[in-house]
């Protein structure tokens, strides 16, 4: 059984407990992240805690913790769960206050919870394989620059292309692509170029992302940050998404229709090997 932590506390996961009250479950008034976890050693630890802060930041949540005090707690929680490769989850709640649409008096300390997923991210089969996705409008409130849990409309998604046999969903709004339904999303073209929205507030600034595009300009690659349409991606060389849970990943289909010649592509391949030794030069 995994050893969670919730409130200052660490105790087994069927142990813990948060209030019904907390506005996390009321009005899903709660940001979080993911970082990943290879060798017991954390990757891009720092960029996830930067993201936090600016989640909290727009969303006029109090900051209550230091990176110091975060990462202490991250590495308890590897420690005690032996966690080699997986994940860490952290949550940070508005705090505990009877239902109210109002939080502007609210003096509640806020909730932090953290778990560990433990998940292959190295040998990852989708990596092999390829990603089949399908399309679908983004339908997500207009701040998806924001971490927070609510989640519901990329879930609902991702299930429905679940249930038909697909991978992943890739969300799009006025013809163009924005980000897959938990990872940014990629096209690199006959030219060579990778292509990937640019910052704003359609999309999370994934902190993979920002890895990647590192890499990709260290390597020499021509990176265009600018949205994509349907018609480009189905007309791609490659496909990838990029994310703490997956790294990078090809993509191999959209809908019906094969990407590039089906198969994980050269560029993909490349990326996802120097991200990698990249991250894990600097995983602390
Ligand atoms: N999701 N876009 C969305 C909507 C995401 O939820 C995520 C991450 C990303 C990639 O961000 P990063 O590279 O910082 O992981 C992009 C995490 C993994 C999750 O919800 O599990």
């Amino acid at each position: 059984m995994r050893t969670v932590y919730v409130n200052g506390t660490f105790l087994p996961e069927d142990q813990a407990q948060i209030s019904i009250f907390d506005r996390a479950v009321l009005f899903a008034d709660a940001v979080y992240e993911v970082t990943a976890v290879v060798g017991g050693k954390l990757l891009d630890f720092d960029g996830h805690m930067a993201r936090l802060r600016r989640s909290l930041k727009e969303l006029d949540m109090v900051e209550r913790f230091s990176d110091q005090e975060l990462l202490k707690i991250h590495r308890s929680l590897i420690e005690k769960n032996t966690l080699q490769e997986g994940l860490v989850y952290l949550q940070v709640t508005r705090g505990v206050a009877d239902r109210d649409f109002d939080f502007s008096r609210l003096d509640a300390d806020p909730g932090l919870i953290l778990f560990t997923q433990a998940k292959d991210l190295i040998n990852n089969p989708l990596a092999e394989r390829g990603q089949c996705i399908t399309l679908v409008e983004d339908l997500r409130w207009a701040r998806s620059d924001i971490k927070t849990v609510q989640l519901l409309y990329s879930s609902l998604v991702k299930s429905r292309a679940s249930e038909a046999g697909a991978d992943d969903v890739w969300l799009h709004r006025d013809g163009k692509v924005t980000e897959g339904s938990s990872n940014n999303a990629y096209i690199v073209t006959d030219n060579n170029e990778i292509i990937t929205r640019e910052l704003s507030r359609d999309i999370l600034h994934g902190i993979t992302r920002q890895a990647v595009l590192n890499v990709a300009r260290l390597h020499q690659m021509k990176v265009v940050e600018r949205a994509f349409t349907i018609e480009e991606l189905r007309s791609a060389k490659e496909a990838f998404s990029t994310s703490a849970s997956g790294f990078v990943n090809p993509v191999v289909r959209v809908d019906d229709q094969e990407i590039g010649t089906g198969q994980p592509g050269i560029v993909t391949k490349l990326l996802r090997a120097n991200y990698i030794a990249a991250s894990l030069r600097t995983a602390i």
